[in-house]
Formats: C-alpha cells, sequence, structure tokens
C-alpha cells in the first residue's frame, strides 16, 4: 500500500462508493496527530461534524474533550475517526453496505498511523471492528490481544448525553486508556 495521508484524504472528499456521498454535506476524515499511538474510533458522523467536515465538533465532542481532559490527554497528541466517513441521514445506524464501502478508508488511516491502542467508541465501531459478539455493557474497557496493537472499547460519548450517570464508568476505562498509553510510551518501540 503506498497511499500517503494526503491521498487517503483526497479519495474521502470526493468518495461516491455508497448513497451516502448523496446526502452528505461534507465527508469528515479522521483527524489528529499523524504519529499517535492512541486512536479513537467512532461510529459516523453526526449533524455538527458534517456540516464542519470535522470529527466530534457537536455535542458528543463536548463531552469527549471533557473525558480526555480529566485524563490528562490532548485531540492535538491522538487521532479521532469514524469507520463511516459521511453522515447517515437522521443519524440512523449505518448500513452493513456502507460500513463495507467505507471500511478501505479505515484501513489505510490505521495502516499509516499503526496505533498502539484502538479505542473503539460505541457498539457500531466496536462490533465492526473487534468481534460482532462483543458487549460494551459487559466487555467495555478490557483490552483485547493483537499482534501489533491493543483494542478496547467503551460507551460512546452520547451515551452520555442519553444517561449522564455513564460519565464515571466511560472516565474510568479513559483513565486506564492513558495509563496503559504511558507505559506503552515508557516501554519504548517494540520494532
Ligand atoms: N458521533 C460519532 O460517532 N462520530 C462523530 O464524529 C461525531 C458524533
Amino acid at each position: 500500500m503506498k497511499y500517503t495521508w494526503e491521498d487517503i484524504e483526497r479519495h474521502v472528499a470526493v468518495c461516491t462508493h455508497c448513497p451516502l456521498s448523496r446526502t452528505r454535506h461534507r465527508p469528515v476524515m479522521g483527524r489528529g496527530d499523524h504519529q499517535a499511538d492512541l486512536m479513537l474510533t467512532a461510529e459516523a458522523p453526526g449533524g455538527q461534524e458534517d456540516q464542519q467536515g470535522l470529527p466530534f465538533v457537536g455535542s458528543s465532542g463536548e463531552v469527549l474533550d471533557r473525558l480526555l481532559r480529566d485524563c490528562g490527554l490532548r485531540r492535538e497528541e491522538i487521532y479521532i475517526t469514524n469507520i463511516i466517513k459521511c453522515r447517515p441521514p437522521g443519524n440512523r445506524n449505518p448500513k452493513e453496505e456502507e460500513k463495507e464501502a467505507c471500511f478501505p478508508y479505515l484501513k489505510y488511516e490505521t495502516f499509516l498511523l499503526k496505533p498502539r491502542i484502538i479505542v473503539c467508541l460505541g457498539r457500531v465501531a466496536t462490533q465492526r471492528i473487534i468481534s460482532p459478539d462483543f458487549k460494551i455493557t459487559r466487555q467495555h474497557g478490557t483490552w483485547i490481544c493483537r499482534k501489533n496493537c491493543a483494542p478496547t472499547a467503551t460507551y460512546h460519548p452520547s451515551a452520555i448525553l442519553w444517561d449522564p450517570s455513564k460519565y464515571e464508568t466511560v472516565r474510568e476505562d479513559f483513565r486506564r486508556i492513558a495509563e496503559k498509553r504511558a507505559e506503552s510510551v515508557s516501554k519504548g518501540d517494540p520494532e
């Protein structure tokens, strides 16, 4: 694979691989540090993201920023993306064919970034990236062993908007994620 970040961004900007390209306002490519060791992957852009072409700039983004701040992380030092780059109308769940059409972009992002830790936010991203059987209610915060990277999952920030009592649970997951990241940085690069 010889694609660069610029190539992917260019392809995403004009992508017509699924019908969401006809209803989106702007596609939303991932954003953040291209050297980051931590990648957050959520579901799909919402209304604000679709207007601005940036991930997590609406109310879920405010919750995400608070979680990051609470565990000493900054957006500028991580990479944030979605499995789907275009907003599904009315924020409905993405369809299988939409996820399949968009998945290569996430693969390229992951290939270029080579994150040590991937945090899946919410069921849709988790079941696509970790396993269709993964249950966030029971398994959030657990680590999956993969060759070069450790995926984990927690609730989507929008779940906190629906049920603020989840905040502490997700904050604890984020605290452990920040801890694991600090450990892996202090161990140095395995390659
Ligand atoms: N919800 C998501 O899943 N992704 C965003 O970028 C914003 C809201």
